[in-house]
C-alpha cells in the first residue's frame, strides 16, 4: 500500500513537472513606440491567369450565375465578409505585357492579345473598368501594376492620368467618353513586376535606372491625390536586389520596395496539393517559415538607407505553390489544405509582427489560383481554410501591434526542427486585443501562457481552425468541413492565461 502511494505521489509530481515544462510563456515586449499594423498587409491579387478572372471573379454579365456587372455575387458577398483591403491585378507576370488601352472602350472593339505568361488569347473583356468598377463592389482599395518590361514611360504616365486624373486632360476626357464621368483616385501602383525574371530579365542597376525613369512621369491626381509607387522587388533571398534599389533611387520617388516569397519545397518536383507526407509538410513550413529571415533581412538593408522606415516593404506575392492538380480547373488551380492555413498564419504572424516595415502584402492569388481563398467550378463555389484564417486574421486590420516574445517549442521531424508556436497580437480601436496563435506540429499539441494582467484583459474568447488530418481541404460537395470553431481549451488562474493549441491548428483569442 505504501508504495503504491508513493508511485501514485512520484507520478503526480512527474506529470506536474513534466506538463510545467511543456508550456511556453510569452512575454510582452515593452515599447514606447505604437506601431500600426497596416490593414494593406491582409491585400489578394488577382492575375489574368487560369480561371482567376474569367471563369473565376468574371463570369461575363450574360451568365445564369447571379452577378454584378459581370462579377459573381455570391464571391462579392464572401470578399466583403473577408475585408479585402487592397487587390493588385492585372500581374503577376502578365502585368508586363498588359496594353491597358486594349482593355477599355467598347468591348466589341476590343482587340485580343496572346497571353504570353499564362497561355490562350486574352479576349480585354475584363479591363480597367471592369477591374476598377469590381473593387468599388468590393469596398476594396485598387492596386494597379504598371507595364514595365513591354510597355513605355507615357503608356504608364497615361493610365495614371486615365484613372485618376478628374478632369481636363486628354486621357480623363477619353475616360469620360467610356461613360466614366468621375476619376477612381486609385493610390497604389506597381512599377513593373519582377523586373529580374519574366518583367525583362534585368540587373537591379538597369532597372533602378528605368523605375527612376517611369516612376518620375507618374503624375500625381489634379486633385493632388499622392501615389503610393511600389517598386519591383527581389526574389527572395536576392539581398541585392534590395540594396541596390535602396541605394539607386531618390526617396521621393519610391514609396515601398516589393518582395516576393513562395512557400515551396523544392520548385524541380513542388509535390501535389492535397496527397503529402510529412516530409514534404516540413518542407513546406520551413519555406514558409524562411518568411521571417526575409522580412528581417531585406528591412535590415532599408534601415541602412532609411532609418525613419519612410519606404514601406511590400511582400505583394506570397503563398503555397504546389503542382496544379491533375485535370485542374485551370492552370496553376490547387487544393487549399490544413497545410495552407499553416502558412497562412504563420505568414500573417511575421507581417504583424515586422508591420513597422511591411506595410503592404498580396497573397497569390485570389481565386482558383495557388493559395486560393475561394475556388470555383461553373457555378458552384467554396470557401477554403485559407479564407477562414484569412478572416479570423482581419481583427488586427489597422490594430496597435502588441510586441510578444516567444521562445517556441520544437517541432522535430527527421532530427530537423522548427519553431512549432508562431505568435502576433495586437489591440483594436474599440479596445479589443487580438492574440493568433498557430501550432504546425503535426503531432503534439503546446501549451503557451500568458500574462492577463500584463494585457490589461480579464475575459477571454475564441476561434479555432482545425481538422482530423493535415491533408484536409473543403470540398464543393462539403463545403464546411473545415471552418473555425468557438474555442475553449484555455483556462485562466490567478491572471495567467494558458492555452493548449491543438496540432495543426490556428487559433484566434479576443480579450477584453
Ligand atoms: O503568381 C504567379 C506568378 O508568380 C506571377 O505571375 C509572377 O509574378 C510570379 O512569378
Amino acid at each position: 500500500m505504501k508504495k503504491l502511494f508513493l508511485l501514485v505521489f512520484i507520478s503526480v509530481i512527474f506529470q506536474n513537472v513534466f506538463s510545467q515544462n511543456n508550456v511556453t510563456e510569452i512575454t510582452i515586449v515593452k515599447t514606447e513606440n505604437k506601431t500600426i499594423i497596416n490593414k494593406h498587409i491582409y491585400g489578394h491579387f488577382a492575375e489574368h491567369l487560369g480561371k482567376c478572372i474569367y471563369g473565376g471573379l468574371f463570369v461575363g454579365e450574360d451568365s445564369n450565375i447571379s452577378n454584378t456587372k459581370g462579377v459573381r455575387n455570391d464571391i462579392i458577398k464572401a470578399l466583403k465578409e473577408l475585408k479585402v483591403p487592397n487587390l493588385r491585378w492585372p500581374g503577376g507576370c502578365f502585368a508586363d505585357t498588359y496594353h491597358w488601352k486594349d482593355g477599355v472602350g467598347p468591348k466589341k472593339g476590343r482587340p485580343g492579345i496572346v497571353n504570353r505568361w499564362w497561355g490562350g488569347v486574352e479576349d480585354n473583356s475584363f479591363g480597367t473598368h471592369e477591374f476598377l468598377d469590381m473593387c468599388e463592389a468590393l469596398g476594396t482599395e485598387p492596386y494597379l501594376a504598371g507595364n514595365v518590361g513591354s510597355g513605355s514611360p507615357r503608356e504608364l504616365e497615361e493610365w495614371v492620368q486615365y484613372v485618376n486624373y478628374g478632369s481636363g486632360t486628354p486621357m480623363s476626357d477619353l475616360r469620360k467618353k467610356n461613360d466614366k464621368e468621375k476619376s477612381w483616385k486609385v493610390a497604389f501602383w506597381g512599377v513593373g513586376n519582377e523586373m529580374w525574371g519574366c518583367g525583362g530579365n534585368m540587373t537591379p542597376e538597369y532597372y533602378s535606372n528605368l523605375y527612376k525613369q517611369y516612376a518620375t512621369f507618374m503624375p500625381n491626381g489634379n486633385g493632388g491625390e499622392k501615389l503610393f509607387r511600389v517598386a519591383s522587388g527581389a526574389n527572395g533571398e536576392d539581398y541585392h536586389w534590395t540594396e541596390v534599389l535602396m541605394r539607386d533611387i531618390p526617396k521621393g520617388l519610391m514609396e515601398a520596395v516589393a518582395l516576393h516569397w513562395y512557400s515551396v519545397m523544392n520548385w524541380e518536383k513542388k509535390g501535389s496539393s492535397t496527397k503529402f507526407d510529412e516530409s514534404q509538410y516540413f518542407g513546406t513550413m520551413n519555406s514558409a517559415l524562411k518568411m521571417e529571415e526575409l522580412v528581417q533581412k531585406h528591412s535590415e538593408i532599408m534601415d541602412k538607407y532609411d532609418q525613419e522606415k519612410k519606404i514601406a516593404l511590400v511582400v505583394d506575392e506570397w503563398g503555397g505553390w504546389y503542382d496544379t492538380d491533375e485535370g485542374a480547373n485551370g492552370a496553376l488551380f490547387q487544393q487549399n489544405t490544413m497545410r495552407d492555413a499553416m502558412i497562412a498564419g504563420v505568414t500573417l504572424n511575421v507581417f504583424n509582427n515586422h508591420a513597422d516595415r511591411v506595410r503592404g502584402a498580396n497573397l497569390a492569388q485570389i481565386v482558383n489560383v495557388l493559395q486560393a481563398v475561394i475556388l470555383t467550378d461553373k457555378e458552384k463555389m467554396v470557401l477554403t481554410p485559407t479564407y477562414h484564417v484569412m478572416k479570423m486574421y482581419n481583427v488586427h486590420q489597422d490594430a496597435v501591434l502588441i510586441p510578444l516574445k516567444i521562445e517556441s517549442p520544437k517541432y522535430i521531424f527527421d532530427k530537423k526542427e522548427l519553431p512549432a508556436i508562431s505568435v502576433s497580437a495586437s489591440k483594436d480601436k474599440a479596445n479589443l486585443t487580438h492574440i493568433s496563435l498557430v501550432n504546425i506540429d503535426l503531432k503534439k499539441e503546446n501549451k503557451i501562457k500568458i500574462d492577463l494582467k500584463e494585457l490589461g484583459i480579464k475575459n477571454i474568447k475564441g476561434y479555432i481552425l482545425s481538422s482530423s488530418k493535415v491533408q484536409d481541404y473543403n470540398t464543393f460537395e462539403n463545403p464546411n468541413k473545415i471552418s473555425p470553431v468557438v474555442f475553449n481549451k484555455f483556462s485562466i488562474k490567478n491572471d495567467k492565461l494558458e492555452v493548449t493549441i491543438p496540432p495543426f491548428s490556428v487559433v484566434v483569442l479576443e480579450g477584453n
